[in-house]
C-alpha cells in the first residue's frame, strides 16, 4: 500500500529502525503517524525531531499489555479518523545466555514484547481493517525467526512465532479474498545499538536508514514477506536440503552464524 495519505501506527517508534521508518513515511507524503513506545523520553525527542516532516502523535504505550493495546488502538482511530498502516516493531532482546542461564521473567518478558504482542495490536487491527476492507499489517520479525540461534534461543523462539502468526493470518485473509494485506519482514542484524557487541563474520551487519527504506519499499509494493537481505529467503530452502550436520557446519562455522552472540553486550540500559 502506497504511503501516500495514509495514517500509520509504528510500535516502538521512538528507536531504532521504528524511528526512521516514522521519518521516512512522513518524507514520502504519509498524512500522519501516530508512534506506540513504552520509553517517554524517547517519544518525546522522536516527535521533537519528526513534526518538522508532518503531523506526529505519540502515545506511551507498554504494547505487551491487550489493555492497554485495545484502548490507544481506539485512541488513535478517534484522533485520526482511521489507521491504514500497522507497523510492528516493538522488541526486545535480554541477553546472550544459553537457555540454561535464562530466567523466567526472561522467557516472559521475551515472549509476550515479541510474539504476543503483535497478535493483540493485530486483532485489535485486523477487527477494524476487515471491516474496512482495507488496511495493511506489517510485522517486523527477524532472520532470528528463520534459524536457530545459540545464546538467544529466546529470542529466536518469539520470532518463529510472530512469523508463523503473521504469515498463517496473511493466508487467512488471501483465502477470503480480503483486501487487507499482511507483510512479514524478516532482517538479519541491524547496526540500531539492540544487538550492540555482535560480530557478523561474513553477512555484514545492516545499515538502519538503508534497512528502514527497504522495509517501506516492500510494505510500498505489498510483499507478503521481505527477508533482508534477499539471500535470507533461501535459508529454509537450505536448511531442508542438506544435512543437518552440514547445514550446522556451514551455518555455524563456514559463515560463524552460531558464535554472533559470544560478545553481545546490547544496548545500555537509558
Ligand atoms: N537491531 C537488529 O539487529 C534487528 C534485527 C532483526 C530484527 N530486529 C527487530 O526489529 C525491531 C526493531 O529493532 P531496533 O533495532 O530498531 O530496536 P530498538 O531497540 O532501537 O527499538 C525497539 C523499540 O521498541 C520499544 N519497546 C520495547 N519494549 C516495548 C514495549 N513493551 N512496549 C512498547 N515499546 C517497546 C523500545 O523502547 C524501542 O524504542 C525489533 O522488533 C527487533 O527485534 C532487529
Amino acid at each position: 500500500m502506497k504511503l501516500q495519505n495514509k495514517n500509520i501506527l509504528i510500535t516502538g517508534g521512538a528507536s531504532g529502525i521504528g524511528r526512521i521508518m516514522g521519518r521516512l513515511a512522513l518524507e514520502k507524503g504519509a498524512s500522519a503517524i501516530a508512534i506506540w513506545d513504552i520509553n517517554e523520553q524517547n517519544l518525546s525527542a522522536t516527535k521533537e525531531a519528526h513534526s518538522r516532516y508532518g503531523k506526529v502523535l505519540t502515545y506511551k504505550v507498554d504494547v505487551s499489555s491487550s489493555e492497554m493495546v485495545f484502548a490507544t488502538y481506539k485512541q488513535v482511530c478517534e484522533d485520526l479518523g482511521r489507521v491504514d498502516i500497522v507497523i510492528q516493531c516493538a522488541g526486545i532482546v535480554t541477553s546472550n545466555h544459553t537457555f540454561d542461564e535464562n530466567t523466567v521473567e526472561e522467557i516472559d518478558r521475551t515472549m509476550k514484547i515479541n510474539a504476543v504482542a503483535p497478535m493483540y495490536l493485530g486483532l485489535a487491527a485486523l477487527k477494524d481493517m476487515v471491516k474496512r476492507d482495507e488496511g495493511q499489517i506489517v510485522t517486523v520479525a527477524s532472520a532470528a525467526g528463520m534459524l536457530s540461534m545459540p545464546k538467544m534461543s529466546i529470542y529466536a523462539a518469539s520470532k518463529w512465532a510472530s512469523i508463523g502468526w503473521s504469515d498463517s493470518v496473511r493466508i487467512e485473509l488471501q483465502r477470503r479474498h480480503s483486501h487487507v494485506k499482511i507483510t512479514t519482514v524478516a532482517p538479519y542484524f541491524i547496526n540500531t545499538g539492540m544487538f550492540d557487541g555482535i560480530h557478523s563474520k561474513v553477512f555484514p551487519i545492516l545499515d538502519p536508514e538503508k534497512t528502514a527504506r527497504k522495509i517501506l519499499k516492500a510494505v510500498e509494493r505489498n510483499k507478503t514477506f521481505a527477508g533482508i537481505p534477499f539471500s535470507y529467503h533461501f535459508i529454509r530452502c537450505m536448511e531442508g536440503m542438506l544435512p543437518q550436520a552440514l547445514f550446522d557446519w556451514f551455518y555455524g562455522d563456514v559463515f560463524g552464524i552460531y558464535n554472533v552472540m559470544d560478545h553481545f553486550v546490547g544496548r545500555k540500559k537509558q
